[in-house]
């Protein structure tokens, strides 16, 4: 007889992270950060990762619609009849690859973020929350067409010592350590840069230096700030 205490079987388990990605990619979409196809979201599953399928819109996922695949993007299970893994399953599988303290991979085409990046602009120190990225700015890694391995690598060196980058021409990325907190990164990172965005208009405005930069980390990290309200640090998280 099982108690309630002990961890729930493997299969049960990954019923679970199915349930929390398909959530995390309807709340992408409802919350108007993604629409129709666009996007995509992993979490790390054993030695891969499990990921959404390309081209279905997110108010028509279901569970058994995601792909369990290695990190060079061989099936780990059956795929449902006709749903292959996201274009950006490299970009992805990468990410987790090379990223061992990350456990989940948000990517959006939310409007003010992608607006931005069409410039190629970074999101400099103009606000401190820009700080939860990781670092004192958020940088726009150079166009590559999607699903390149190109787009992949330029993700990869823009995401070094940070957990949000924009994509040019295209839109952002985030990495969590959870699903909670890469979903809630990538709404922070629209938010900033709908700030930014308005800040600009009455010019390009001044900036926080890098010690008050470093002060908002430390301070952050004292606070735990953030992390809190983003769930639990490992493991998928809730997202509900
Ligand atoms: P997929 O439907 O293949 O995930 O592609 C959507 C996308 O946003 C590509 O960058």
């Amino acid at each position: 007889m099982s108690s309630s205490s002990e961890p729930p079987p493997p299969a049960a388990a990954e019923q679970h992270l199915r349930q929390q990605l398909v959530a995390a990619a309807r709340r992408l979409g409802a919350s108007g950060l993604n629409q129709g196809t666009a996007g995509n979201l992993s979490v790390r599953w054993g030695e891969g990762l499990l990921i959404t399928p390309s081209s279905l819109p997110s108010e028509a996922m279901e569970p058994e619609d995601l792909l369990a695949i290695d990190c060079d993007g061989h099936p780990l299970a059956q795929a449902a009849p006709g749903r292959s893994p996201s274009s950006e399953w490299r970009l992805h599988a990468d990410v987790l690859r090379s990223r061992p303290e990350v456990a989940a991979v948000v990517h959006s085409h939310s409007i003010h973020a992608t607006a931005l990046a069409c410039h190629g602009r970074d999101i400099p120190p103009f606000h401190y929350m820009v700080v939860q990225a990781g670092g004192p700015d958020i940088r726009c890694a150079g166009y590559a067409t999607f699903g390149s391995q190109e787009l992949s690598d330029l993700t990869l060196a823009a995401l070094q010592d940070r957990q949000a980058c924009l994509l040019a021409h295209h839109g952002q990325v985030t990495v969590g350590a959870s699903l909670a907190q890469a979903l809630a990164l990538a709404v922070e990172v629209e938010t900033l840069a709908h700030m930014y965005l308005q800040a600009l208009q009455l010019g390009e405005p001044p900036l926080l230096s890098l010690t008050e930069m470093e002060r908002v980390a430390a301070q952050m990290q004292l606070r735990r700030y953030g992390a809190l309200a983003a769930g639990p640090a490992t493991g998928a998280g809730a997202v509900g």
